[in-house]
Formats: C-alpha cells, structure tokens, sequence
C-alpha cells in the first residue's frame, strides 16, 4: 500500500465539472474604486521589512511556451505591468537574442539594429522578415549615423543585389536630435518626433553617433502604459526559462544579454536535477533571481526554499494542452496545489521571516480565474492559453468556416501546442536533452483574442471588479480577507446561463 491515500478528492481552479472555488461577497466601501484596486505583487522573494528585486504591478506571467512568449510578447507583457517568461525549446543563442531584443527598448528609447552602407539589401530584407522590423539606420565603421533605410527605400525584387548605401536616404536629408537637447526625456523626444513629421527620429552625438532611436509607436505605446515594470535603466523586465540539461552554458548566455529572472522549466521541480540547477544559478551568478518548479506539494516547496529559489512555481498536469496526468498519472488539481504550497509559504515565511512568492502556473480559462488563483494564496499567476490567442504570439492566425446552431460562420483562431508536445521538441537534435519518448502535450488552436493591450484592459476591468465585490483592494488582502466556497454541480448550473433560449 503507498505511504499515504488521501481519500478527499483534489480540486480543479476552474469549473470543469464540479467543486470549484467561487468568492463570497465581502464589505465593499465607496473609497474602493477601481483605481484603488492593486493588482501588483512581488516575484522575487524579500526579508521581512525588505522590497523583492521584483515586483510586478499587474501580478501575471505569459508562459514559457513557443507558442507564446517570444521577445514580442515579452515586450507587451511588460508594457502592461506583467512579465513574460521567454521559452527555452531553442538554440541557446536565438533566446539569448530574444532577451537582447526587449532590453534593447529602454521606455521609448530603443538601441536599434544597424547596418552598414555595404551590407546588401538582400540582407536587410531577410533580417527584417525574421524580425518584422522595417526601420535601420545606416552608420559608418565608426558607429556614425551615416542615413537611414526602411522598406519603403527599395523593391525586394529590383533592388536585392544592390548595397545598401545606394539606396537608403543620407543623413543630409533626414531629421536628427541630439542626446544633449533630448537628456532621455521621453516628452522632449515626443515633441522634436512630432515636429519632424516622421514615424521614428534618431538620436546622436554631437560627434555624430548613433545613440537610439525613438519610433512614434513606441513612444505612445509607453506613455500610454503607466504600469510598465521596468528596471533600473528605465529597460522592460523579462524572463528566461532555463532545462535542467544545458543550463551551464544557458544561463551565462541568458545573463549576458540582460535577463533579469531565470525560470527552471520543468513539470517535476522536486528532485536532483533542479537542486543542481539551483545551485549553479545561486553559485555562479548570485544576483540572478532564479524561480523553481514546478511543485504541487509542501515537501516540494520546502526543498525548492532550502536550495535558494527566489520563487517557486506550481502545477503539474493543470494547463490546457497537457496529458501528463493522463499519460503517467501524476499530478495534482491546480486548486489544491495551490493551497497547500500556500500554506508552505506562510509556514516558511513565518518561520524564517522570509517571503518566497509563488506562482500558480496553468488551468486559467478565463479572467475570474486568475482572481480565484490569488485569492487560494498564488502571489502570481502564468498562463499559457490565456494569452495564445493574442496578436503577440509568433503564432499563424487561420480562418475557418464553422457551423454553429446551424449556422455557418468565420472564425479565427490561433495555433497553440504544448511544450511536451511532439512539435515542441522538433527544434533539437533527437535524444541530446534526455526528452520522453513519449508526448506529454498537444497541437491544438484556440480563438484568435486580438491585441493583448484589448485582451488585458478587459481582464484588469473583470478582475478588479470581483476583487472589489469581494471586499478586497489588493491581492494582499484577497490572502487575508477574502472567503472562498466550494461550488456544488447545481450551483455551477445555476451561476450559468439556464432555461433561456439565446438570440443568435
Ligand atoms: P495553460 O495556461 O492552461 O495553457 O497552461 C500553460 C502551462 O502548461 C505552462 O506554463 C506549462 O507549465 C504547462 N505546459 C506547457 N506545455 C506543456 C506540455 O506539453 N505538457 C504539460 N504541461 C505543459
């Protein structure tokens, strides 16, 4: 017989089927208004009286998923007060680009990708389909901004063996500001960029030296994002996820591009290979906050505490394209997991006077589940699916013609695979990292959600909504004050739609 059989059945986050978690009313005054309501929360563990080296103010993660966390994504999720978590199923040096290419943008100010006047414009071309830019300024071996070269400069047919100097717009007919005038003052960069009736405006030197570019999208786009998290430079926060095989070489690519948080990417985080991994990290680069996971147990987050993880991540078989429990039967309800690693981390926290955040990754469907995962004790939620079907994923958008209530009309969705699936492992040598030979994820699509700015403002207005109808006006307070119950099957019918034919 085994050690133990807990004979009370785990419960999902969300209503699958039946005992899931709902929040009770709780006392709502006329002072909480909606911009009132936190949604900030640290990710990075702290002393008692002491501030994270991370926090977020939108306490939510985009995961570790080629399907959805590329530097794009990064860069939004950032913008919006989250932080996106860059997927490690890659060559070492693609992520590392990836990370160099968020913290290239320093709020508004970006150190753009230059070529020189001898670089072919067939070259360009090819960088700027990888890339989806469209804008490259043009300097001299010297870093000396010499002209200017966007799409708009050459035809991809008639131009592709020329150089680049032969088309692109010489710095003579171009509008520049100086560094001196401009004193990283994203307002003065709006102003000159308006006046010089451009989309983009380089700034140099007295000596003529290219320093950054601001682009008018950009410039928008930030002022627009008052939660932005950012670093000490003014740069977007970003992370990485690291395996448990190659981390040695990872991990000081990773660092070198300016990764500011390490995710150990793994769905058993409770054994040798990420204590190792752990080590390394806290050995070898000890400023370096580096999340552990991912666990479902007390056991699993007291050993993920005692080798220095500055978070811990939970979940093992909630999230929407895995078959791990199906396949191996492990795992455990996201629900449950998250109450019991919860109350590790207030026994831990208690006991050391040390807060180690943890995140609740996997299983949200919808906005309302993230406010439940906070309030079961997450610090900080990361979905996969919950963001694939946002314009940001490097993912191709199709439309389909469906049928519904006899009806036929166009969808878009969006593709999404699991990590564990076989897709995701197409990128490596067969057998190099030691993978199951068996999947433990799936290929599937999803609706297409639009832009994440749209997809977000909604969730932030549904989310603070419920957080204040509880009583709550931070997820501080959703962990101390907010009262949770478990929903019958009737009761999730009843919460639902019923007995109402719908218009179409
Ligand atoms: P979702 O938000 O429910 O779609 O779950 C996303 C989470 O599922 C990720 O952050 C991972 O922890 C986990 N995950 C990603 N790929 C796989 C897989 O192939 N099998 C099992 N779990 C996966």
């Amino acid at each position: 017989m085994a050690k133990d059989i807990i004979e009370t059945p785990s419960r999902a986050l969300s209503e699958f089927e039946l005992h899931q978690f709902i929040l009770l009313p709780g006392y709502k005054t006329n002072e909480m208004t909606s911009d009132k309501t936190d949604l900030s929360a640290p990710l990075t563990k702290f002393r008692n009286g002491e501030q994270p080296k991370i926090k977020l103010n939108f306490a939510l993660l985009s995961a570790a998923m080629q399907s959805v966390t590329s530097d794009r994504m990064a860069i939004s999720m950032a913008q919006e007060g989250g932080l996106g978590v860059i997927f490690c199923s890659q060559p070492i040096n693609e992520q590392a680009n990836m990370v160099k290419d968020v913290k290239r943008r320093r709020a508004g100010f970006v150190i753009p990708h230059t070529v020189l006047p001898e670089t072919l414009i067939s070259e360009v071309i090819d960088f700027a389909d990888e890339r989806s830019y469209s804008t490259f300024p043009v300097v001299n071996e010297n870093g000396k901004l010499v002209g200017y070269i966007t799409k708009n400069d050459f035809d991809r047919k008639r131009h592709a063996h020329l150089k680049v100097g032969d088309r692109m717009l010489p710095i003579e007919r171009i509008s520049v500001a100086y560094d001196d005038e401009i004193n990283d003052d994203l307002i003065a960069a709006y102003e000159k960029l308006v006046e010089s009736h451009h989309g983009s405006l380089p700034i140099i030197t007295r000596d003529g030296k290219l320093k950054h570019i601001v682009f008018k999208k950009d410039i928008d786009h930030h002022l627009d994002n008052p939660m932005a998290v950012l670093d000490a430079e003014k740069r977007y926060v970003v992370g990485a996820a690291i395996n448990t095989s190659d981390y040695k070489q990872r991990v000081p690519a990773l660092t070198e591009a300016g990764v500011d948080v390490l995710f150990i990417d793994t769905s058993q985080g409770h054994t040798d290979y990420v204590k190792e991994a752990l080590q390394f990290v806290k050995k070898e680069f000890p400023d370096v906050p580096v999340v552990g996971g991912n666990v479902v147990t007390k056991e699993g987050f007291d050993f993920l505490a005692e080798n220095g993880a500055d978070a811990v991540k939970i979940g093992m078989g909630p999230g929407s394209i895995c078959i791990t429990q199906e396949q191996i039967g492990v795992g455990r309800g996201q629900g449950t997991s998250i109450i019991e690693v919860a109350k590790a981390r207030n026994e831990y926290y208690e006991k050391t006077g040390v807060y180690i955040p943890i995140i609740a990754d996997g299983g949200i469907r919808v906005a309302k589940d993230i406010t439940v995962a906070w309030a079961l004790g997450a610090d900080v939620v990361m979905a996969g699916k919950y963001f694939a079907g946002c314009d940001e994923t490097p993912t191709k958008t199709r439309t389909m013609a469906k049928i519904v209530d006899g009806k036929s009309i166009e969808v878009r969705e969006k593709s999404y695979w699991g990590e564990g699936s076989d897709k995701a492992k197409e990128w490596m040598a067969a057998g190099r990292y030691g993978q199951n030979d068996f999947p433990e994820g799936v290929e599937a699509w999803v609706a297409y959600s639009g832009a994440l700015k749209n997809h977000l403002a909604q969730a932030k207005a549904m989310i603070k909504d419920g957080m204040r109808k509880a009583g709550c006006s931070s997820i501080a307070e959703l962990h101390e004050k907010s009262v949770l119950q478990v929903l019958s099957a009737g009761s999730i019918t009843e919460g639902g739609v019923h007995d109402v034919t719908l218009h179409n």
